[in-house]
């Protein structure tokens, strides 16, 4: 299933002039003193970037604005028919918030308003966004906001309807961008940079949005050897035969209890002219759906494990995107991709797997399956060599306790850590750094292997972080490695905001990309 691509250029004709079904400006909320004659109009302020339509509307944009309910609050978009006015028939307010300090908005608040308001104008086919984009230093981060912000928001997932939807409106197809020189070639890469990954994000979605019983491993790793294939990238599928001999014991334990087998997918991108010298691995779960197995789940919000494989989803994206992108570092991804469903054939709770680094583990609950096919694909990963190893994976509703359905937590060495951090902070991905605590190592001492999976009492103390420390066994001393649990980012069960819908968001895809250029440009 392909979601529809929306396209993305800039313009820099008046944006009063502009031929395009509707146009996009900022509005912001007043705080403080209000002048007490201005009335409601007077808690509006028209963002930068409006002035010429301000003016055809003979000063009057924000009083209509406001009485038409506009607040300028986050999130709201406020269309008004123009007749005449100027040449787009709509003008769309979206609310900016309280006007900034400094000149400009952040970016995290363009992108959720540029995506807000292309969502909210589904069913025009072009829009131009005219908001406020500062002209200095920071012009490059905004502009790359508006547009991703833009594209992501006019993502919907084709869906599986057989009959057409006459009331549905279609998602905006045509998004310009309007700037003070559109030559500018700065300006130009930040484009092309955006629909890459914007591109990316949306192939991430549709993978996580696809029916479980459509991409079971085997069509899960065909997918996307054949999207990679098609960026130039290097592909390598390992399928059970090759899994069995080659010695990947968990994903073989986790993969054998159903009759879609497992696969590991290998995608290789290689820098022209060697690169940095650094290498990167990026490792994701592809559990393509987690009925839990034998400590099977209960039935209510089990359909949400269709979800489980958001991780291996937004690695394969994010492989996409860099050949796209052709950073100066080798990146490889490593994509473990089984089904853990209950049978006869399932792995069961007191099993002892013998893992692809030769550790033993001993199984205690056969839903903590995520880890298991990680431990081996991160033991490959560093078999094969890399510096630097990011890991992300739905892995614990832990995760989801502790830090929300927004903040994904991350855990491993404390400067990639804090790395991980900073990239999703640019990115609004937001990640927090976890502790990996000796306690809660010592609570898996097995009494028969190595280590088990989980605490070994089934203690639930920590949860978030016993995954974290399990997977540290399996990476080698040398690589700086970071874990980021998604469980709760990597699916949007609630209403469309932002630039997110519902369904697959994407995250951490842009954190990746974000990564990877960091270790291009500073080792
Ligand atoms: N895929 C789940 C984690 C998850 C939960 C992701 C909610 C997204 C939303 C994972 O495989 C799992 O089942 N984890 C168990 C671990 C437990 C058995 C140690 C959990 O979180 O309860
Ligand atoms: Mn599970
Ligand atoms: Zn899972």
């Amino acid at each position: 299933m392909t979601s529809p691509r929306t396209t993305l250029s800039l313009v820099d004709t008046d944006p009063a002039e502009l031929a395009v079904d509707a146009i996009v400006i900022g509005v912001h909320s007043q705080t403080g003193e209000q002048d007490a004659t201005s009335g409601l109009a007077g808690s509006l302020l028209l963002a930068s970037g409006a002035e010429s339509i301000a003016a055809a509307f003979d000063g009057k944009l924000t009083e209509t604005l406001a009485l038409l309910g506009a607040t300028g609050g986050p999130g709201e978009v406020i269309k008004l028919a123009t007749l005449g006015t100027i040449t787009a028939p709509v003008v769309a307010a979206v609310g900016l918030g309280p006007e900034p300090s400094g000149a400009a908005p952040e970016p995290e608040t363009l992108r959720r308003a540029a995506g807000s308001a292309v969502r909210a104008l589904a069913g025009a086919s072009r829009v131009a966004m005219a908001l406020p984009l500062p002209d200095d230093a920071d012009a490059p981060a905004a502009l790359r906001a508006v547009a991703e912000g833009a594209l992501l928001g006019a993502y919907r997932f084709a869906g599986y309807k057989t009959r057409p939807q006459p009331n549905r409106r279609e998602p905006v197809a045509e998004v310009l961008v309007a700037v003070p020189d559109a030559g500018e070639r700065t300006a130009q890469a930040e484009i092309a940079r955006a629909t890459a990954v914007a591109g990316a994000v949306f192939t991430s979605r549709d993978w996580v949005n696809t029916a479980p019983n459509e991409l079971r491993p085997p069509a899960f790793a065909e997918a996307v050897a054949n999207a990679a294939r098609a960026a130039g990238l290097g592909v390598e599928v390992l399928d059970e035969a090759a899994l069995r001999e080659g010695g990947y014991g968990g994903i073989i334990a986790v993969g054998q209890g159903s009759e879609a087998p497992p696969r590991l997918v290998k995608l290789t991108y290689t820098p022209e002219g060697g690169g940095s010298g650094k290498r990167v691995a990026l490792v994701g779960k592809g559990i393509t759906f987690d009925t839990g197995g034998i400590s099977i789940k209960p039935a209510q919000g089990m359909w949400e494990m269709k979800s489980d494989m958001a991780g291996a989803a937004a690695v394969g994206a994010a492989m996409l995107a860099v050949a796209a992108l052709k950073p100066s570092v080798a990146v490889t991804g490593y994509l473990p991709m089984a089904e853990n469903m209950p049978s006869g054939t399932s792995y069961r709770p007191g099993d002892v797997i013998s893992m692809y680094n030769g550790k033993k583990v001993e199984v205690l609950n056969t839903d903590a399956e995520g880890r298991m096919i990680l431990a081996d694909a991160i033991a490959r990963a560093c078999e094969d060599g890399c510096d630097y190893l990011f890991e992300t994976s739905t892995l614990t509703g832990g995760q989801v306790i502790s830090l929300g359905k927004r903040v994904a937590g991350v855990m491993g060495t404390p400067e990639l850590c804090e790395r991980v951090r900073a990239a999703g902070d640019a990115v609004d991905e937001p990640a927090w750094p976890m502790p990996l605590p000796d306690d809660v190592r010592k609570g898996m001492d097995s009494d028969v292997a190595d280590i088990s999976q989980v605490n070994a009492g089934m203690d639930r103390a920590g949860h978030m972080l016993q995954g974290g420390v399990f997977l540290r066994e399996f990476v080698a001393e040398d690589v700086a490695w970071a874990h980021i649990d998604i469980a709760g980012p990597g699916y949007h069960s609630g209403e469309p905001t932002g630039y997110w819908s519902k369904g697959g968001t994407g995250v951490p895809v842009r954190t990746l990309v974000h990564l990877v250029e960091d270790v291009a440009a500073n080792g």
